[in-house]
Formats: C-alpha cells, structure tokens, sequence
C-alpha cells in the first residue's frame, strides 16, 4: 500500500478542530535549528525551569513502590484530598468528591466542555484567548461567542461587552484569568459584576484557572468563591505552570458535585484514569515545601519587566504589563501599518529572517490582530537576543533595508 494515500473516509466532526500555533512555531524553528540556523525562543507557553527535586523524587519512589497500576477512575484519594485543600487559597470551599483528577488542564476543559454543552448553545469565549476553547466548543456542538479584551485596560475582562453578547441561547461564559495570552486579570469588583450577570442568565462558568497563582500583584482568587457561584462553575487547573510540570499531564477540574460522575465517566471512556505514579508526583507537589513556586514567580517578575521594557523602548510598540501568566502582548500596529504586514506576517518575517520566534496575536483569535505574543518563561538572555533581533527588524522595516539573518 502506498502510505501517502488512504482509504480511509474521515469524519467530519474533526474537520473544523483548531489547534496551537505554538507548536507550528516550535517545528519551524527546530527546522531552522537543524539547518545551522540560531533561533531565539519566546514561542512556547511552559517554564524553563526544572520541575523541583523533591516532586521528581516522589514521582520516582511512587514508580519503585510499585503504583505502576491503574488508579481509581476521579484520581487517587489523598490527591483529591490535597487538591481540594489547595483550593482554599483562593477562597474555595471545597470537597475532595468536587475534584476530577485529570492529565493536565486540557481534558478537563475538554471534558466539562462536551459535559455542559448542548448542540446550538452559544458559548462567550475570549478573544484574543487560548484558541482550545473555540475548537472544542464546536467539537461538542456549541456556537462560541467572543467576546473583545481591550489593551488599553490591561486586557480585563469587559462585563460590558460580555453583558451585550448574551442571548437566550448562551449557556457557559469561558474566563481565563490570569489570561494566555495577554496576561489580563480581572478586577474583584468587575469579577463579582460578572457572578451576578452569570445568576441572573443561569450561565456555567468555566474558571480556566491555570495562571493562577502566577500573578504579580495580589493574591490567587477564584470566581468560583464569590456567593452563589461554587454551584455553577468548574474550575480547572493543573500542575503544569505553576510546578513546573508540563510534560508529566496532570491536571484537574473541581466542580458541582452533580457533574463529577459525568466527568468521571468521560474519564473513563477516554484514559480510563491518570497515570498513578504521576498522582503521587502530585501530592508530593502539594503538600511539599512551596518556595519553588514562589521563585519561580519572582524570577518572572523580573523577566516580566525585563520584556515588556525593552518592547516598550522599541519605536512603534506598546507594551501592557501583564499582571499574570508569563506572556507579553506588545501592540505592533503601527509597524505593520507602516510595513503594510499583519501580526502574522511580521510572526513569519521575525522567525524566518531574524531567528526570532513568537507568535502572532491573531494565533489567539481576529483580536489578536495588531499584536505579538511573547513568552517570557525563558532565559533572559533569550529575552534579550529576541529582543534585539525584534528591534533590528523594527528597524529593518523602516528603513526598508534587506534582513539580514542572524549571526549564529
Ligand atoms: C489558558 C490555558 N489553559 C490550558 C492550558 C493547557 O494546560 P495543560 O498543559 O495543563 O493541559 C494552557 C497551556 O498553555 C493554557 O495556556
């Protein structure tokens, strides 16, 4: 058989599924790599720092000790017992039964998504936003809705402009507070205006909560801990940002108790269960010391100002300070204005002639029109050679000089 053809007829409720143009970017740039070439990387979303010494160690004694074997399908007791406690941070009152261990945050959007949505419900998304909820909401049948985020006040959600996309038909607001990919929070008046709009049009929340306790100012604080709202959101998190964990997968979703079966039983037609010794992994990140995790978040402020003041000296970009998450969303419109580009094309033109790579806002949705995401969860000396070569392509376009690739 011929491998580049295929008998197989595809279905088409995948035709339409979106994806993460991190990734694209990512292969592009190691294609660069294995051509000779030096690349800058601010494209990918995860910390470059090591996941801490005593979470790799339980992990590893869990595997000794033999939790090789399938877990019971919510996940494994004592983890939904430190999970449930964690939550208390953020004013949440809850039970190890509300919790649905997961393999990362993404199938716990995935399944509360098809959970909650019912074919034609309409579903306010953020845009610019993680381009995940837009896809899944059409997977499981939904219409999503977006909803803007303004620069110019710092990305917050607009209770507004969330109020006015309402119709009979919505069913589920998507918050995603610290915001991927700005770094938008949301102010605890505005956040408590946004509970009552979900009252009063009976809206489930889905609390994408996995920035946060990467935040720069304030404390972590969840939506689901304002009055009436623990009955009508599912919080999902994970282990990957904040322990420095993205490629282990584990996750979860904290819920009403009503939905955990439905979870659980998606769960089980899906992964059956996360992975065990992963779990252990879990608890000794919960329940071990936290200072990593408050490092982690200093050496990002620091990185955070390093960015976002070196895009702001760069002539033609505007740069909003995130006050969570660990990505720049510099305003660039006047450049391609000038360039006569959009945020894709300068995207291209920034990996391919000056081995910087980022992605283009509209990665995130049309919002992101005008604008570049750059994560800063990196060195900063990656930070400061992708920022040059940004100037030097700044500078390139407005002297319309040929680029100049860079030197290795
Ligand atoms: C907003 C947001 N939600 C969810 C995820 C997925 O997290 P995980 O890797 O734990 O599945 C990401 C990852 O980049 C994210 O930015």
């Amino acid at each position: 058989m011929d491998p580049a053809t295929s008998a197989l007829r595809l279905a088409s409720r995948t035709d339409d599924l979106g994806t993460e143009a991190a990734y694209l970017v990512l292969e592009a740039a190691h294609r660069l790599e294995a051509a000779g070439r030096h690349v800058a990387h601010l494209e990918i979303g995860e910390p470059d720092t090591p996941t801490p010494a005593h979470i790799i160690e339980a992990g590893v004694r869990a595997l000794r000790d033999g939790h090789t074997r399938y877990a019971v399908a919510p996940g494994i007791p004592e983890l939904r017992v430190a999970i449930a406690e964690s939550l208390a941070e953020r004013g949440l009152s809850v039970g190890p039964e509300h919790v649905v261990v997961t393999a990362g945050a993404k199938p716990a959007l995935f399944y509360a998504m098809l959970a909650l949505i019912e074919p034609g419900d309409e579903v306010l998304c953020p845009d610019p936003g993680f381009p995940i909820y837009e896809s899944v909401v059409r997977l499981a049948g939904g219409r999503p809705v977006l909803y803007p985020l303004d620069g110019e006040r710092g990305f917050a959600p607009d209770v507004q402009a969330i109020a006015e996309r309402i119709t009979p038909r919505t069913s589920l607001l998507v918050l995603n507070l610290p915001h991927n990919p700005t770094g938008g929070v949301a102010a605890p008046a505005d956040e408590e205006r946004l509970a009552e709009l979900a009252q009063q049009h009976d809206l489930a929340v889905l609390s994408d909560e996995v920035y946060g306790r990467i935040r720069y100012e304030g404390t972590p604080r969840s939506i689901a801990a304002l009055p009436g709202m623990a009955e009508r959101t599912v919080v999902v998190d994970a282990f990957s940002k904040t322990y420095a964990m993205t490629g282990w997968r584990l996750g979860y979703g904290a819920m009403p108790t009503g939905m955990v079966d439905r979870v659980t039983t998606l769960l089980i037609n899906a992964a059956s269960c996360t992975t065990t010794f992963v779990q252990h992994a879990g608890i000794a990140a919960l329940r071990g010391p936290q200072d990593p995790v408050r490092r982690m978040v200093a050496a990002l402020k620091t990185k955070r100002d390093l960015i976002v003041n070196g895009l702001d000296k760069i002539d033609g970009i505007r740069c909003a300070r995130p006050a969570g998450a660990f990505y720049a969303f510099p305003n660039v419109a006047p450049i391609l204005e000038r360039a006569g580009l959009k945020a894709q094309g300068l995207a291209d033109r920034l990996l391919a002639d000056y081995g910087a790579a980022l992605l283009a806002g509209t990665a995130f949705g049309p919002g992101g029109e005008g604008h570049l995401r750059l994560s800063f969860a990196t060195s900063a000396e990656q930070i400061a050679l992708g920022l040059e070569r940004i100037a030097r392509c700044v500078t390139d376009l407005r002297t319309s000089a040929p680029s100049r690739a860079p030197s290795p």
